[in-house]
């Protein structure tokens, strides 16, 4: 392993800040950059958020932290490792440009040190890599596969493209050095030439203006992009090579649908950099695109056929109305895993047909009440949690006619508190139902806005759609995230001014 402190040197940088050695300060954004945010908007700022992070290591002054900053819902964090740069951009941020910490912030870090909760939506390096010894190019990457995203990407300003000589920094770079250091874990979707009005006057060598898509690195990582998506979410995958002429012909019709349906999730898989999933989803050629719902495939498609591709993403899509359901935060998973099952309650269950195996994809067991038809069921998790949607199924005559929701409840609520205490909602099943033989189950989104921080949610069932004497439920699956994904960042400043 590289012994990236020894090369990092910390006082080269700190004594040029000291003397005011700081060629490279533009006084302002990078052109370059300026313009691949407004023509990749939608690329870079996935449409299914509506909060990105953001990461600027070598970040200098911090100029391009506030470009990044100006759009609403960036949250921009920059690593510089001599503390006089950061003192200078806190100058810059906070002082001349009055920006708020909550969108903007820079700490003293070594990138190759820093250590955040959650990877970001987006790197930017600008004379980071040259600024290097070549020595810690590896590791550079390394970093960089980890830090950003899977889906998200790293904008490359490269820079100085010259011959290799021994000069530096900055030290010559080459586009083949880009592809090498990047293309296990990223796919480029964008190179130009920066114009000679946008270019930095370093001296020699030409600039080019890049953006790289991290690539499900993994074959976990692509397990788990299928089988946590919502019943209702698609997930379209591309199964892709890059030596495919077909495969890259493709991709910008496949980009262009990935800003279009802002609903779908959209993935691509190098079938020679995961070649279990491909062996494992029987790919024979490139391009095969796979449609998945809820884990399961629901069509496919051989070949580049961009009209079939296109009908097929209209036609499998889903629902699109997530304003029903509030801001949209991404795929959303099964939150089994987040029940703590030992502290369910259930009141009115029988005796034979308790609530304990109902959640899950095995779930085997119903669950029938006692008594009567009602059932309050408590359910806390272990986390707080979002809940997006919730999927429930039953028998055609026994299973709930509707369910009120209440949340975070300090005391379980009773039977008689039913009609008096004002629900989060009432969800009417009955006409969401959909019949599959005996049974019947319903997928129904939640108003999201309204489940934002969850302890425990209580569904009460007052009846049953047959009028029957009990109630039966054959599975309940809650979907949602841990509150902890989405907030991480936030966190992730807090740490840093704790410290
Ligand atoms: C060439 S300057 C570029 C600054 C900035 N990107 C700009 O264009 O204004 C490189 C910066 O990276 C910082 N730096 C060098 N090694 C670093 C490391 N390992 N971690 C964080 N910052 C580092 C240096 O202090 C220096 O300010």
């Amino acid at each position: 392993m590289t012994d990236t402190k020894a090369l990092v040197n910390l006082e080269q940088w700190e004594s040029a800040w000291q003397e005011g050695r700081t060629g490279w300060d533009l006084g302002d954004a990078t052109p370059a950059l300026l313009s691949v945010l407004q023509t990749h908007e939608a690329a870079l700022f996935s449409p299914s958020k509506s909060e990105w992070s953001v990461l600027v290591p070598g970040c200098g002054r911090g100029y391009d932290l506030a470009a990044f900053a100006a759009k609403k819902g960036v949250s921009a964090v920059g690593l510089e490792i001599s503390p006089t740069g950061v003192a200078e951009a806190e100058k810059e941020l906070h002082q001349v440009r009055n920006l708020p910490r909550e969108t903007v912030q820079v700490l003293l870090a070594d990138f190759f040190e820093f250590s955040p909760s959650a990877p970001f939506d987006i790197i930017y390096d600008h004379t980071f890599l040259c600024a290097l010894v070549p020595t810690l190019r590896s590791a550079w990457a390394n970093r960089m596969s980890a830090l950003v995203n899977k889906g998200g990407h790293l904008v490359c300003l490269m820079f100085p493209l010259r011959d290799a000589d021994e000069k530096g920094p900055p030290y010559a770079l080459s586009v083949e050095v880009y592809d090498e250091l990047l293309s296990p874990n990223f796919k480029q979707i964008f190179i130009r030439d920066v114009q000679e009005s946008e270019k930095l006057k370093l001296g020699g060598g030409e600039q080019k203006m890049s953006i790289w898509e991290r690539i499900m690195a993994t074959d976990a990582q692509f397990n788990e992009t299928i089988s946590t998506a919502a019943p209702t979410q698609l997930v379209v995958a591309d199964f892709t090579a890059t030596w495919c002429g077909p495969c890259k012909a493709i991709k910008p019709l496949y980009a262009e649908l990935a800003a279009k349906y802002k609903h779908v999730t959209f993935v691509t898989v190098d079938i020679d950099q995961l070649k279990e999933t491909a062996a494992k989803n029987s790919i024979q050629s490139v391009p095969t695109f796979h449609f998945y719902k809820g884990g399961e495939l629901v069509a496919n498609m051989k070949g580049a056929d961009p009209r079939q591709l296109q009908t097929l993403v209209e036609q499998h899509q889903g629902p699109k109305d997530e304003s029903a359901a509030g801001p949209s935060v991404g795929p959303h998973g099964d939150l089994a895993q987040f029940i703590d099952t030992r502290q369910i309650e259930c009141l009115n269950q029988s005796d034979d047909h308790t609530v304990g195996s109902i959640f899950g994809k095995d779930a085997k067991q119903y669950l029938e009440s006692d008594v009567d038809e009602q059932i309050i069921l408590v359910i806390p998790f272990n986390q707080v949690v979002k809940l997006h949607s919730l999927q429930i199924s039953g028998p055609k005559d026994k299973a709930p006619k509707s369910i009120k929701t209440y949340i975070n409840r300090a005391t379980t609520l009773a039977f008689e508190e039913g009609d008096s205490i004002e629900p989060i909602e009432v969800i009417d099943l009955a006409t969401v139902y959909t019949a599959e033989g005996d049974l019947v189950s319903a997928t129904v989104p939640l108003r999201f806005v309204k489940y934002q921080s969850v302890n425990s949610i209580t569904l009460f069932v007052g009846q049953n759609l047959g009028g029957q004497e009990t109630t039966v439920i054959n599975k309940l699956a809650l979907f949602g995230s841990p509150v902890e994904v989405t907030k991480n960042l936030a966190e992730l400043k807090k740490d840093d001014h704790q410290h």
